[in-house]
């Protein structure tokens, strides 16, 4: 049976887990930056650089203990080469060469993005290719035609800011602390989506791409006014995002050739105002719909290893040791 480490360094998460290729998380341990960077309201990259570096090691002895593994059981070292902040993923794909070349395995740089992407497939064994993928956290806002693995259509990306991002400014403005998305949804539980009139960006438009900038410039325009409450506030802008994601979809959905499913992945997926709204979606269009567990939407190494393994089965090759890590890799 196949056998895969992986490896994610990519943002505030170090992460490194065991998958087999039928599906099976053997292990996985994940190490969080959330309290080193809360001081600052958002990830510091140096901070973030040093946090891996410090942790990835033996984070990766413990996965290979708890499987009762070596890397000679290893059929590959799947590390994530980019994109996002570059020290943090140097720190993993130096980590992920190092430990190829001493134990002669072959190496799978592996884009975060397809990580994100083919994950929905790790958890659901019945999830066929081609799905449309709405991939929104706190650095990506795309909408995906996923049709195997290095082959996707990406009809829509933001022009601005990333859904998350939206979700952590909003929190920012309202004093609510980071990482800000899940303290939104909760206030916004008591407060009324139709109190505070806010901006639909791009809503209406042909072209089915994403901007959230005014959205959050009147998100801070209507808390200096002073005459709302915060819970009205983050409940309407709740709403404004919701909204601006179901035209979005449904304009990509019309755009894009038959899938067999809507999938939603990525952290802002937590949010069940924001997962419900998509499920109304999917069946107004008769396709099945699935989100990842939330483990597995957030950023985690077994997406990465479940992307080594799915490129590994389509037949691409081991990537070269000299291969660099890379700041920005659309798909
Ligand atoms: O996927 P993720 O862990 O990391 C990135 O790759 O960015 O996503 C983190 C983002 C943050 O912006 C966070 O505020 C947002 O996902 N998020 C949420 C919720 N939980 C996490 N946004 C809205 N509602 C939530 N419940
Ligand atoms: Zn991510």
């Amino acid at each position: 049976m196949t056998l895969v480490l992986g490896i994610e360094s990519s943002c505030d998460e170090t992460a490194a887990a065991l998958v087999t290729g039928d599906r099976v998380i053997v292990s996985q341990a994940i190490a969080s930056q959330e309290a080193e960077h809360a001081p600052y309201g958002g990830v510091v990259p140096e901070i973030a650089a040093r946090a891996h570096a410090e942790r990835l090691a033996p984070l990766i002895e413990r996965v290979l203990a708890e499987g009762k593994a070596t890397l000679k059981d290893c059929d590959a070292i799947a590390a994530t080469a980019g994109p996002g902040l570059i020290g943090g993923v140097m720190v993993g794909l130096v980590t992920a060469k190092a430990l190829a070349m001493a134990s002669d395995t072959p190496l799978m740089a592996i884009n975060h993005l397809e990580g994100h992407a083919l994950s929905p497939r790790l958890a659901d064994a019945s999830l066929q290719f081609p799905y449309a993928l709405l991939l929104v956290s706190g650095g990506h806002c795309q909408i995906l035609r996923v049709e195997g693995p290095g082959r996707y259509q990406r009809l829509a990306t933001t022009i601005d800011d990333a859904l998350g991002e939206a979700f952590d400014k909003t929190a920012k403005i309202l004093g609510l602390g980071y990482p800000g998305g899940p303290a939104v949804e909760r206030l916004a539980k008591e407060g009324d989506p139709d109190a505070v009139p806010l901006p639909r960006p791009l809503v209406g438009s042909g072209e089915p791409h994403f901007s959230f900038a005014g959205l959050k410039s009147a998100v801070l325009r209507a808390k200096e006014a002073d005459t709302h409450r915060d819970a009205d506030i983050a409940a309407s802008f709740q709403r404004a995002a919701l909204d601006c994601i179901l035209d979005r979809t449904q304009i990509a959905l019309a755009n894009m050739p038959p899938v067999t499913a809507l999938v939603v992945a990525g952290g802002v997926a937590a949010n069940r105002t924001i997962r419900a709204g998509l499920e109304g979606l999917a069946s107004d269009q008769d396709l099945a719909f699935t989100a990842p567990p939330l483990p597995l939407c957030t950023d985690n190494a077994a997406m990465i290893a479940w992307a080594g393994i799915e490129r590994m089965q389509a037949g691409f090759p081991a990537d070269p040791l000299d291969l660099k890590a890379r700041p920005r890799w659309p798909l």
